[in-house]
């Protein structure tokens, strides 16, 4: 996710471009860049936030311009893979929020065609692209350029010697802002607050040419489009959140275009022929913290059933430290930050007893890439809020995808049965939409632990790692303690504690353990525990014990993982709201624990 601006009027545009993109930081803050028309075109980019590039900011004079803050997805933060990007001429200027999977075939194209690249970035390509299409009308040259691009994009261009900003938008957001001989175009609303208030948002498939007296908008087949403007009454604060009170509300929201984002690219790459994962390893260990261990361990469920492949997991903390046994395994470390110290050590420690290592993260450049031998990167977006949401979900995709990857080079996996998992992970997004839909009920439900001091979460097999991960989002955010337990284990002892006033919060899927399930759920309420339990949606046993349900879409066992997740982070949310909590900064907790 990145954020970018683009100006055009009667004032200098470098005050305004990096006035407002100040304002998108939150979207992404790896490398940043400004670029504006004057006698020539002036760009001015490099790694590093906008405070950074604000102190080396040369004299840029010009009233049309455009500027970009990065959320690296393709190529490490850098300063030459920093937007704008500028055709071989000088002409063109373009920013770009988004991903174009086939940038790699367009890539080869355009330097066969004598095209010179400066950067590792996907996005460089559609300026080349521009280049080649610009016939008089920079409006008419974008459209075709972008006719040729598979992916995501929110765009801006400009060219020399015109006062036209010109914008793109598939799946990224854009919104115009309408001035006063000024016009403006940005990512969200929060760029634009200090100076109007009232925009156009743009829609999915549309264009738009921004002067300082005009603004047109054009609908995929290039008709204009007249649409009425909106009066934003948001205040800057609430426009970063989007509206949402917190951004760990919003980050759980934005959870489908997350997981559409990670599978993108990756989900079509599943034999790729030249990755560890096709070498000749006999078993797996993933290592992981936190929350990302939790995914781990769904992740171990997942590879194992794919694959047959056996799959073991540690602690980070613990692995640096443990004897190691003389196996080789492929090692897989999970970790959103790259920067969680026991898990660089644990990558580390894995180099050093000679395995191959692959880490799996939602930061490019991290400093865990450059500790392990491949990356598989999550496209989550900047995750603000400490307690992990939306990057746990997309960890568990991108476990998927490995699982399928190497179930298919172990010859574990059918082609058919390769097709039937990818149909299923496309609609993900989908269903994470149909449990988001249901907000209003999982926040209902919060009645029953909101007063509570302990509460248990139970589930087996597949969904136990779950009832740990949605223990630990209500621990981290709401301060109520809360344990997640292995619903066959209650009678071993954890049993003696349940009483009426500790809620049990139970996932019972009709899979192979739901009758087992079933049964925990009558011990549990023989001992008058309020039970919640979360089961599909058309299941109209579990009412039966149960003293409220929530469902979730009817996925296939093995996916339900992700649908549970959303389900608990979002009453883990609710609670910790209705608490006053204060929710994306928990106390006593950092985003990364970069400490061991
Ligand atoms: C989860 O909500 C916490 N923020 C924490 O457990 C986190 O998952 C853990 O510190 C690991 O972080 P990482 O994924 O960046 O390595």
């Amino acid at each position: 996710m990145c954020g970018i601006v683009g100006y055009s009027g009667s004032r200098q545009a470098v005050e305004v471009l990096i006035d407002a993109l100040k304002r998108l930081e939150y979207r992404g803050y790896d490398s940043a860049g400004i670029a504006v028309c004057g006698k020539e075109l002036q760009v001015h980019k490099d790694k590093g936030e906008i405070a950074g590039l604000e102190e080396t900011l040369p004299m840029l004079k010009g009233t049309v311009g455009i500027s970009h803050t990065r959320w690296a997805t393709c190529g490490r933060p850098s300063k030459n893979n920093a937007h704008p990007f500028v055709d071989c001429r000088g002409k063109f200027a373009l920013v770009h929020n988004g991903i174009i999977e086939n940038h790699i075939a367009l890539r080869k194209e355009l330097q066969a065609r004598g095209h010179k690249f400066t950067s590792e970035t996907d996005t460089e390509v559609l300026v080349h692209l521009l280049e080649e299409n610009f016939k008089g009308d920079t409006h008419e040259a974008l459209l075709e350029s972008l006719k040729k691009v598979k992916g995501t994009y929110a765009v801006a261009v400009i060219r020399l010697g015109s006062k036209e900003v010109v914008a793109a938008r598939k799946e990224n957001p854009l919104v115009i802002g309408l001035g006063v001989g000024e016009n403006f175009v940005a990512s969200d609303v929060t760029a634009l607050l200090n100076y109007t208030n009232n925009v156009l948002y743009m829609m999915d498939g549309e264009s738009a040419v921004i002067t300082p007296g005009s603004v047109k908008l054009f609908n995929e087949s290039g008709g204009r489009v007249e649409r009425e403007p909106t009066l934003v009454s948001w205040t800057v604060e609430d426009a970063e959140k989007g509206g949402f009170d917190h951004f760990m509300l919003k980050e759980i929201f934005e959870g489908p275009s997350a997981i559409h984002n990670t599978l993108l690219g990756n989900l079509n790459e599943i034999v790729t022929g030249d990755s560890i994962i096709d070498s000749n390893f006999s078993s797996v260990k993933i290592i992981a913290c936190g929350s990302s261990y939790h995914a781990a361990m769904v992740g171990k469920y997942l590879i194992e059933t794919i694959s047959s492949i056996p799959t073991t997991l540690e602690f980070a903390s613990e692995y640096r430290y443990s004897s190691g046994a003389k196996e080789m395994p492929l090692v897989i470390l999970v970790s959103q930050s790259g920067e969680t110290a026991d898990t660089l050590a644990a990558a580390r420690e894995a180099r050093r007893r000679g395995c191959q290592t692959l880490a799996i993260t939602n930061v490019v450049g991290s400093t865990i890439t450059r500790e392990v031998d491949e990356v598989f990167y999550t496209h989550a977006g900047p995750e603000i809020c400490v307690a992990a949401t939306k990057t746990y979900i997309t960890q568990l995709m991108a476990l998927y995808v490995l699982g399928m990857r190497i179930g298919h080079s172990h010859g574990a996996l059918s082609h058919d049965a390769l097709r039937l998992l990818r149909s299923e992970l496309r609609s993900m997004p989908q269903y994470v939409r149909e449990v988001l839909e249901n907000a209003a009920a999982i926040e209902e439900a919060t009645d029953m632990i909101v007063n509570a001091r302990d509460v248990f979460f139970i589930g087996r097999n597949i969904n136990y790692p779950t009832v740990l991960e949605g223990a630990l989002k209500l621990k981290e955010i709401s301060y109520i303690h809360a344990e997640g337990y292995a619903a066959g284990e209650l009678k071993h002892g954890p049993l003696a504690l349940l009483n009426p006033d500790m809620p049990v919060v139970a996932v019972c899927i009709r899979d192979h353990t739901y009758e087992k399930m079933l049964a925990n759920l009558t011990e549990v309420a023989a001992r008058d525990s309020p039970v919640l339990a979360i089961g599909y949606d058309d299941d109209t046993e579990l009412s039966s014990v149960a003293n409220r349900v929530i469902g979730i879409p009817k996925v296939k066992p093995i996916f339900t993982p992700v649908l549970i997740a959303v389900t608990l982070q979002l009453l883990a949310y609710y609670t910790a709201r209705r608490k006053g909590c204060p929710i994306d900064k928990p106390r006593n907790l950092a985003k990364s624990v970069t400490v061991e």
